[in-house]
């Protein structure tokens, strides 16, 4: 399956960032082997010495970029001293790339609740059995956090941690790369000086 067979359309005719991500989301479904949704964050210390790694894209809309994570692991500490992110999203299959960056918002409690709610019930589990980011001295120690923490709650709801929650990235700038012969790939980036502006869009050199 080819990008062309996928999306109808030039994409760099679209004026709206946020329905042509998610066109490309869904095109990112049908093709990658797994985890569409995966993403490399990039964040910075207060030294602004810079960190990146993995999440999952757990939701987007026109408030922006949704993950979940633990929010005393490194990424989480360095994003409430900061409250700034990047993102970069590669479908190997599509030959395609969108970035983004801007502020960081943490999601309402009741948003993380729902979200928290619909994983699995291990995962819930290892949201609270996980210091994540912290040393850990063997895998026996993390695996008897897990039955710990299976005991305490194997009747009812497992509550959501109090350090577990969503960050939701607000972009102002998100920029979509399609690959094309000799190197000669389409660039737009979408730009708005502050969240509550309007996009402006700009075609790039390759
Ligand atoms: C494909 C993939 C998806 C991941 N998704 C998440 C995620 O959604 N949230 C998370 O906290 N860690 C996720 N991880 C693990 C992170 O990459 C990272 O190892 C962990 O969060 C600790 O990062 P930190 O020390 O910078 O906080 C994922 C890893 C991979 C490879």
């Amino acid at each position: 399956m080819t990008a062309n067979e996928l999306t109808s359309g030039d994409f760099t005719e679209t004026n709206e960032p946020f329905s042509l991500f998610g066109t490309w989301l869904k095109d990112a479904e049908k093709s990658e082997l797994n985890d569409p949704n995966a993403v490399a964050l990039a964040t910075v210390d207060p030294d602004g010495m810079p960190n990146v790694r993995m999440v999952l894209l757990k939701g987007f809309d026109e408030r922006g970029f949704v993950f979940y994570t633990n929010f005393e692991s490194r990424k989480g500490c360095e994003l409430l001293a900061t409250r700034k992110a990047a993102m970069c999203f590669h479908w190997k299959s599509l030959r395609r790339q969108v970035r983004l960056r801007g502020p960081v918002e943490i999601v309402s409690k009741e948003e993380a609740d729902e979200y928290f709610r619909s994983r699995p019930r291990g995962s819930r589990i290892g949201a609270w059995a996980s210091k994540q980011s912290r040393p850990l001295e063997s895998r026996f120690a993390l695996e008897k956090a897990v039955a710990e923490y299976t005991t305490r709650y194997a009747i009812g709801e497992i509550p959501r941690p109090e350090y577990w929650s969503g960050f939701r990235i607000v972009p102002t700038s998100i920029e979509f790369w399609h690959d094309r012969p000799f190197r000669l790939h389409d660039r737009i980036e979408f730009h708005r000086p502050a969240p509550e502006g309007g996009w402006m869009k700009v075609r790039m050199y390759p």
